[in-house]
């Protein structure tokens, strides 16, 4: 077996439901907050039967990249005009939102009370020879950003899993510190009103902080240098068939290499809900440009 990445820190745990050992969730915790994926080899999210025909691309509407879901509404997007399908995606969205955020509440129980629902995607296109603007090139290394919907310093925390036969495989950067002091002093600030104007013509969901406008123009020169891209360092990431893993998307530096049919439960979660919240990168980042920036 080839060695995989030194910034996956390994858990053996087979179950989505249950609490862990206090070692293990202090041990995870300080993982996570410091920058590694917490991998879990043997977590693997079962499809019953009758759900198997979600294994292709056509379940999609052939617009949308992903299908989406809306856990805290119960709204699902992007799905097929089939009612069957929609149905049963609908199902299997459901469930890996309760069992994602069991799996959060188990091995980072500290965040438990206070985790902010995101969508739940289902991702059945193939991430290889996928052609899109560099913007939405997620081949490319970058922190994840959303232009429309504002964090306010909130953490980007997520759960994949794989489905069925696919493994995915991923490149993971350099730690997020690295990159504010790179990518970050170039940034522009907002200008004062142009949050209130992007919020009152709703471009955007609440308002956009001076933090949002920095994390969203690092994403994007990350993603538009191609010298960084070229030349930064990284380590390979391999991500099996039947498992499942859980990264701070806003700090790793993460790139899709390849891969098909996996699962995302996105959650925000308040910096003080953090062990150490100097590792946030709304902290980084202040301390970096020597400014307050929500
Ligand atoms: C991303 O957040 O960059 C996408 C990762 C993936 O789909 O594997
Ligand atoms: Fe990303």
């Amino acid at each position: 077996m080839s060695t995989n990445s030194t910034l996956l820190e390994t858990l053996p745990e087979d179950s989505w439901t249950g609490d862990f050992a206090p070692d293990t969730v202090s041990r995870a915790t300080a993982a996570l907050e410091g920058g590694q994926v917490l991998y879990f080899p043997h977590l693997a999210f079962r499809l019953e039967e009758a759900e198997q025909p979600l294994l292709s691309e056509s379940v999609g509407d052939g617009k949308s990249k992903n299908i989406s879901f809306d856990p805290a509404r119960g709204i699902l997007r992007g799905a097929a005009e089939d009612v069957a399908v929609s149905r049963a995606l609908h199902g299997v969205l459901d469930r890996f939102a309760k069992q994602a955020r069991a799996l959060v509440s188990g091995a980072l129980p500290g965040y438990k009370d206070h985790l902010e629902w995101g969508l739940t995607s289902y991702r059945p296109a193939r991430v290889e020879g996928r052609v899109t603007s560099w913007r939405k090139d997620d081949t490319r290394l970058h922190v994840d950003a959303f232009p429309s919907r504002p964090t306010r310093g909130r953490r980007i925390l997520r759960v994949f899993a794989n489905l069925g036969e696919s493994g995915r495989v991923w490149h993971l950067g350099e730690a997020f510190e690295a990159v504010a002091g790179r990518f970050a002093p170039a940034a522009r600030l907002p200008l004062p009103g142009s949050a209130w104007i992007l919020e009152t013509l709703r471009i955007v969901k609440g308002r956009r902080s001076a933090f949002d406008h920095v994390m969203i123009q690092i994403h994007d020169r990350m993603k538009a240098d191609q010298g960084y891209q070229e030349q930064a360092i990284r380590e390979q990431a391999e991500f099996p068939p039947g498992s499942a893993w859980i990264v701070f998307t806003d700090q790793v530096s993460h790139a899709a290499l390849s891969g098909q049919f996996a699962l995302e439960q996105t959650f925000f979660v308040p910096i003080t809900a953090l062990a150490k919240q100097e590792t946030a990168p709304l902290r980084v980042l202040e301390k970096t440009l020597g400014r307050g920036l929500v």
